[in-house]
C-alpha cells in the first residue's frame, strides 16, 4: 500500500502537459495518482532497480496509460543518464519513496525478511554481485561488526559477529531464519526489547547489499540537477540515516542557493494511515524546492 499519497500530491501539484519521474516505482501506487492528476497527457517516467517490480508495472499498469508512462529497470543514481535516453533534460516534479515494497518483503526468496525462512539474499537488483550470504560467510569478523553498528546502529554489534564468526565455523550461513536464530543468542534476552532482535541485523545488511547510502546521495544530487526551477523533489524515508542524509543534502542546497524552500520539519503520516498500514509508521517526508538550475 503506498504511503502518504495525498500529502505527495499536495506537494508535487501534477498537472496536465508536464513531465514527473517516479524513482521508486515500486508497484505503482504513487505513479498512477500522478498520472490521474495530471490527465490529459502528463508523463511518469518510472524507475526501479528491482526488475520483477518493473515487469509487473509493464504489464499490469502501463497497458492503461499507454505512452503517458515510461518505465525504466535502473538505480535512481543513474537518473539523470536513463531520462536523457528517453530525450528528457528537465522535469516539473520528483517522488522517491525510499526502502522496500511489501511485496519484495513478503517474497521469502528474496531474503529480506527473518519471519519465514529464504534465502539470504537481500538484492533489489538480482544483477548485482554482492548477497547477504556473501556478507555473513565471508567478510570478516570486524568488518560485519563494523556495519552491524554503522548502519543498524546495534548496540550489540560485536557480540552479532562473533556468533556469526562462532556458527561459520561450523557451517555455512545460507539462510535468513539461520542468522535470525544467531542474532537472537548473541543478544541477551533482556535486551530484545519492542522489535525483533535481527531487525537491526538485517536492516544494516540490506543497506550495505544495495549501497543505499551512496546511491540515495547521487540519487538526490542528480533529482535535484535534473528539476526545473521552482519545481519540486519529495522524499519518504524510513530510517534515521536515510532520513539524515535528505535533511543534509536538502540544507545544503538551500545554504548554496540551489534550493529556493526545503520542508523545515519531516511530514509524518496520520493516525488513520498508521493504523490501515503499518508500513507507514516510520514513513518521514521532506521535499525541497528548486531555485535555479544549474549544470
Ligand atoms: C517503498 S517501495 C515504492 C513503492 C511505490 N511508491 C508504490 O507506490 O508502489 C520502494 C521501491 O524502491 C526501489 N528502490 C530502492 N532503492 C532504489 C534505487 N536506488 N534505485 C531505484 N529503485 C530503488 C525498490 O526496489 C522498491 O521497489
Amino acid at each position: 500500500m503506498p504511503v502518504m499519497v495525498e500529502e505527495v500530491m499536495d506537494i508535487l501539484r501534477p498537472e496536465s502537459g508536464n513531465i514527473y519521474v517516479d524513482a521508486t516505482i515500486g508497484y505503482g501506487g504513487h505513479a498512477v495518482r500522478i498520472l490521474e492528476l495530471s490527465a490529459p497527457d502528463g508523463v511518469v517516467v518510472g524507475i526501479d532497480k528491482d526488475e520483477e517490480a518493473i515487469e509487473w508495472v509493464k504489464r499490469k499498469v502501463k497497458p492503461q496509460w499507454g505512452e503517458r508512462l515510461i518505465v525504466k529497470h535502473g538505480d535512481f543514481s543513474n537518473m539523470g543518464q536513463m531520462l536523457h535516453e528517453e530525450g528528457i533534460t528537465e522535469v516539473d516534479g520528483i517522488l522517491m519513496d525510499l526502502g522496500m515494497s511489501s511485496k519484495q518483503i513478503e517474497d521469502v526468496e528474496r531474503g529480506f525478511s527473518f519471519k519465514d525462512d529464504g534465502p539470504l539474499d537481500m538484492r533489489m537488483d538480482r544483477r548485482s554481485a554482492l548477497t547477504a550470504a556473501e556478507i555473513v560467510n565471508r567478510w570478516s569478523e570486524e568488518d560485519i561488526a563494523d556495519i552491524l553498528r554503522t548502519y543498524g546502529e546495534e548496540r550489540f554489534a560485536r557480540q552479532i559477529a562473533r556468533g556469526i564468526s562462532d556458527y561459520r565455523k561450523k557451517k555455512e550461513i545460507t539462510t535468513t531464519k539461520q542468522l535470525a536464530e544467531i542474532v537472537k543468542k548473541s543478544i541477551p534476552h533482556k535486551f530484545w526489547g519492542k522489535i525483533h532482535p535481527a531487525t537491526r541485523t538485517f536492516l544494516a545488511l540490506r543497506i550495505v547489499v544495495n549501497d543505499e547510502m551512496k546511491n540515495l546521495e547521487r540519487g538526490l544530487e542528480e533529482g535535484i540537477n535534473l528539476l526545473k526551477s521552482g519545481k519540486r523533489l519529495c522524499v519518504i524515508s524510513f530510517h534515521s540515516l536515510e532520513d539524515r542524509i535528505v535533511k543534509q543534502t536538502f540544507k545544503k542546497s538551500l545554504d548554496e542557493g540551489i534550493a529556493k524552500a526545503i520542508s523545515k520539519k519531516p511530514i509524518l503520516p496520520g493516525k488513520e494511515e498508521i493504523m490501515k498500514n503499518r508500513r507507514a509508521r516510520s514513513a518521514k517526508l521532506r521535499w525541497l524546492e528548486k531555485d535555479r538550475r544549474i549544470k
